[in-house]
């Protein structure tokens, strides 16, 4: 089934609402944009393309339906608007945190009623929350001629074909702070060929128990504070880096950002960036330890903006909810009168 995409849409005169991703990771020097620098590409793209007005809507943390300040959008829209031509800003408006109204988390369809009047399109470019069922990623598309923008086109391009046709072995390393990530080692069983576990998951794990239970599972040793993986662990997950085929990075091995438990983070961000591998690393987290360390981000295959989103496309067989809704709701739509090209 054709799916319609943002080129080959007519966007002359009409009026845009644009979902971006702007909960930005934050750290001591400031927000890091990649999410943005990935959205103002879509937004200058529907700029040029002609459209009369864009509305920019996203969220930012988890302010629990109710107006939290420090949560306001305003310095995150204020960094967007620079990456503008002058000329063209006054066609772009911004609203406030989608999830101060409890109708964004609570799925709720007035909600979403209400973020589409006035508008002629829909585009999606969130992809980092598609996995989330939010007004704006589930119902919105159901209620306007929606498409993906460009960021969560790439996105869904690249996952789905990994999930077809991967090249295998396929190895999850599977890092972070949060031991709920524990749950990926059974719904992404099928998908993937050996999981290497670092981070504080392994830290929590009895190792041999684990790697009994769990046919496909290297859990990581980790060092005697349990902060880092050693370096017995990270050579043994480098031959599994190069024996791979496809490699799925989520989560930092250690707490690198101390300045002494990033040995192990380092050393796979390294080796997986000088592989042949098909290699994928996603997650706020992710990317800002390979930032930390200078590793140049252009040798991986692919750098997701979705961690969770990632992941859950894999555990979820190979779609997300954001995308489903967006198919689902393009067949409500003559889609006849909104293309510019043949397709
Ligand atoms: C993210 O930062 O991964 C997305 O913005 C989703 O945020 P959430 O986990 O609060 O839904």
């Amino acid at each position: 089934m054709a799916v319609y995409t943002l080129k080959a849409l007519e966007l002359k005169d009409k009026n845009v609402l644009l979902r971006l991703d702007l909960d930005l990771p934050e750290n001591q020097d400031g927000f890091d944009t990649t999410r943005l620098e990935a959205g103002a590409q879509t937004l200058n793209f529907i700029l040029k393309r002609g459209a009369a007005k864009v509305h920019v809507i996203g969220h930012r943390g988890r302010p629990d339906g109710k107006v939290v300040k420090k949560l306001s959008l305003k310095p995150i829209t204020d960094l967007l608007i620079e990456m503008i031509p002058e000329n063209k800003r006054e066609r772009v408006t911004f609203g406030d945190n989608l999830r101060f109204d409890p109708g964004e988390e609570g799925n709720s369809k007035a909600f979403a009623k209400k973020l589409a009047k006035g508008f002629d399109f829909y585009v999606n470019d969130g992809f980092a929350t598609a996995h989330r069922e939010h007004a704006s990623m589930v119902q919105l598309p159901l209620i306007l001629p929606t498409v993906m923008g460009r960021t969560f086109e790439k996105e869904i391009k690249t996952f789905q074909k990994v999930y077809r046709k991967p090249d295998r072995p396929v190895t999850l390393i599977l890092g972070g702070g949060k031991s709920d990530k524990a749950e990926y080692l059974k719904t992404m069983f099928d998908f993937v060929n050996v999981f290497v576990v670092g981070g504080k998951l392994a830290a929590e794990m009895d190792k041999e128990e684990a790697e009994k239970e769990h046919r496909k599972l290297i859990v990581c040793e980790v060092t005697e504070d349990g902060l880092d993986i050693t370096k017995d662990a990270y050579e043994r997950a480098e031959r599994f880096i190069k024996a791979s085929g496809t490699v799925i990075w989520n989560g930092p091995m250690g707490k690198y950002e101390d300045g002494e438990h990033g040995k192990g983070t380092e050393y796979i961000a390294d080796t997986l960036s000088r592989t042949k591998t098909f290699s994928i690393i996603g997650g706020g987290d992710t990317e800002a330890a390979v930032d930390h360390f200078e590793v140049d981000k252009s040798k991986y295959s692919h750098v997701s903006t979705g961690g969770g989103a990632m992941m859950e496309f894999f555990a979820n067989g190979g779609t997300l909810p954001a995308y489903e809704a967006i198919v689902e709701g393009q067949q409500k739509f003559s889609w006849e009168d909104f293309l510019e090209f043949i397709l």
